[in-house]
């Protein structure tokens, strides 16, 4: 799964968060005792960079002394870029004491030869050697930063950026799925909106045309999902059902050209609405006054073409935006403050929920390339809600959240999207790397297989609808399939069949896809029953004893390998990045607790030191 963004908020350390500041230029680091060269030589990677750290912070705490001793003003400090804060300010003015034993320390600069290479300047301070951290950085690719607190400032060092997830209990086909509470697909720069139409996210990984991803579909769905379960009920508030409460019918403003009346419907309960009003007129309008949260849902029937307008307030100074959803298939438009989004022609009773954060975001962030652009508007008051054409609507309700609309947008676009050969084929070409052939539009990914099925076999517990359990059970076919054919499987040393994300030839043995997969496979034998189940169980011991019998090939002794294209097409190893390695554990994790072969709880165990620095022995 190669599309999640560097933006992706839950698995990483924001290296440059706002009150933080990124190191720039040197600042010193890293010691090295002169007359002990020979000695520090053998000292391996890790405890260098720990005495790095340990030495770039104090190294930062007394040079902010130093230097306001020099009569520098802090803001013109040469080696620190950021903007004091009054207290910083003051103090310097007032030429603080310095901490005892500042006085003595005194810097020279040094030429450090490096690897008899090239000559790069560093700090001695009698028999300590400074490295910059910015070469520490590129050269041990590890990560630092300068964080302020109140009143005190330090230095803080990572070997990665990324984070393991405890595994909160044991793995459940109706629970949470693996650590997805904290994704955020929708926030992704390469999602380039949430369809009006059908609910799900259009990604912009590989195309600024846009088009539907089955695996972001079904990690919007999982996420949203696992988000229910881990989160506290939304906050909510419904409109139009009590006028005493909502004080009186002076909440709807219907103009002379307009016409509201409640009216009854069959089969639906609650009060129901019609509303007639002329597309150009100025529209039934519903005062919301909503300053606190920013979902809106609502069921609705169209008899005409119409639309449903939202008059946000912002962070912008200037009149207010409006979000327009309208009864066309258009995808998403911005100009002049106005946000349209295409809705279809919602001529049946439907639940029509958005994110009116997202909804704004994405439109003020539109571009023709593969990513949203960044923006800082959020919406601050959902002033009002304006209705044109002619229809009904009913349960208007404003909320913190609506995790399970999302969920079930996604679940059941996965449901009507099938095909034939029970799979969701993806629409673009992909290009896994140099060597690897392009894999055409309408190939298959096991790791959409997998993450389908976990989403559909979700859907089935949640609702008893045993459609989904069906189509759940219609995607186990491409396993069955060769790459060649079509399928998702390949063999690995004619031995250990493997379940492709990427079905390329040569095979590729992406490690993570294959084991999303594997949940995906034991969500529905766990599911499904003993019958209509069997086909998953035996696919998932299958792949279950392959990964036991390949774990190993993916471990460098100080991280993980994302694939196998080292062996299969005889390259560099892929290397994975600290997100992907912390995948790899998390999976493992909840492999363990469902699996206690001894292999997956050692595999986590080193896996995790590798994050702060760990390694193998060498010999
Ligand atoms: C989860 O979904 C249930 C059923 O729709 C709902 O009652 C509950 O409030 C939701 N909780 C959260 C945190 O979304
Ligand atoms: C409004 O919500 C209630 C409760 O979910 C539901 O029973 C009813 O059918 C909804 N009304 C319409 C018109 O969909
Ligand atoms: C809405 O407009 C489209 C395009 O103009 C038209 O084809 C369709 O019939 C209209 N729908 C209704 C319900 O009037």
């Amino acid at each position: 799964m190669q599309y999640r963004a560097l933006g992706e908020q839950h698995a990483r350390f924001r290296i440059n968060a706002q009150h933080n500041l990124l190191v720039s230029p040197p600042l010193l680091l890293y010691g090295c005792d002169l007359t002990m060269r020979c000695l520090v030589t053998r000292i391996n990677h890790k405890t260098l960079i720990v005495i790095c750290a340990v030495f770039a912070l104090i190294t930062v705490l007394l040079w902010n002394k130093c230097s306001s001793e020099n009569d520098l003003p802090l803001k013109n400090r040469p080696l620190l870029e950021f903007a004091p804060t009054p207290e910083n300010e003051e103090e310097n003015d007032q030429a603080p004491e310095p901490p005892p034993g500042s006085k003595d320390v005194n810097y020279e600069q040094i030429d450090c030869l490096i690897n008899e290479d090239i000559i790069i300047k560093g700090r001695r301070e009698g028999g300590e050697v400074f490295l910059p951290f910015s070469w520490v950085e590129k050269y041990f690719d590890v990560y630092g930063r300068l964080v302020q607190y109140d009143g005190m400032e330090r230095f803080e060092f990572s070997h990665s950026y990324s984070r393991v997830y405890a595994q909160r209990e044991p793995y459940h086909p109706d629970g949470v799925f693996m650590s997805f509470e904290g994704y955020n697909v929708e926030v992704r720069e390469r999602v380039k909106c949430i369809s009006g139409v059908e609910g799900v996210p259009i990604s912009t990984q590989w195309g600024p045309q846009g088009y539907f991803y089955p695996i972001q579909i079904a990690q919007y769905g999982l996420s949203h999902y696992s988000k229910n379960l881990t989160e506290k009920p939304p906050d909510l508030r419904i409109y139009g059902i009590s006028e005493e409460k909502e004080g009186g019918s002076s909440s709807w403003v219907i103009p002379n050209c307009c016409t509201l009346s409640k009216v009854q419907d069959h089969g639906r309960s609650g009060i129901i609405y019609h509303f007639g009003s002329p597309e150009n007129s100025d529209g039934v309008t519903l005062i919301m006054d909503n300053a606190k949260d920013f979902v809106l849902t609502f069921d609705v029937k169209f008899m005409t073409n119409g639309s449903v307008s939202v008059v946000l307030e912002t962070t912008e100074k200037g009149p207010p935006y409006i979000i327009h959803y309208i009864t066309s298939t258009l995808l998403i438009s911005f100009k002049d403050r106005e946000v349209i989004y295409g809705i279809g022609p919602r001529a049946t009773w439907s639940t029509f929920s958005r994110d009116l954060v997202t909804d704004l975001r994405k439109g003020v962030g539109l571009s023709n390339t593969k990513v949203v652009k960044s923006t800082k508007i959020m919406p601050r008051h959902v002033v009002q809600l304006v209705l044109r054409g002619s229809g009904y609507i009913s349960n208007i309700t404003v909320s913190s959240t609506a995790h399970m609309a999302a969920f079930f947008a996604a679940s059941d676009w996965l449901l009507h999207n099938q095909d034939e050969h029970g799979g969701w084929p993806i629409r673009v070409t992909r290009k896994l790397g140099e060597g690897f052939k392009s894999l055409e539009p309408g190939w298959y990914s096991a790791m959409a297989q997998g993450q389908a099925m976990s989403t559909l076999v979700r859907a089935y517990l949640t609702t008893h609808n045993p459609a989904y359990l069906s189509a759940a059970i219609r995607a186990l076919s491409p396993f069955k399939r060769t790459s060649e054919q079509r399928g998702v499987k390949a063999t690995f040393m004619n031995k250990y069949d493997w379940y492709e994300e990427y079905p390329t030839t040569p095979s590729s043995f992406v490690l993570n896809g294959f084991i999303y997969s594997l949940i995906g496979l034991y969500d529905v034998a766990e599911t499904a029953g003993n019958k209509l189940g069997r086909e998953a169980g035996i696919l998932f011991n299958q792949g279950l004893d392959s990964l036991k019998a390949m774990l190993p090939l993916f471990d460098t002794g100080s991280g993980t390998v994302y694939d196998l294209r080292h062996f299969t097409l005889g390259v560099a190893p892929n290397l994975a990045r600290w997100d992907y390695h912390t995948t790899h554990i998390n999976q493992l994790q909840l492999l363990n607790s469902i699996d206690s072969a001894p292999i997956f709880k050692d595999y986590v165990k080193r896996w995790k030191t590798y994050l702060k620095g760990g390694r193998a022995k060498h010999n």
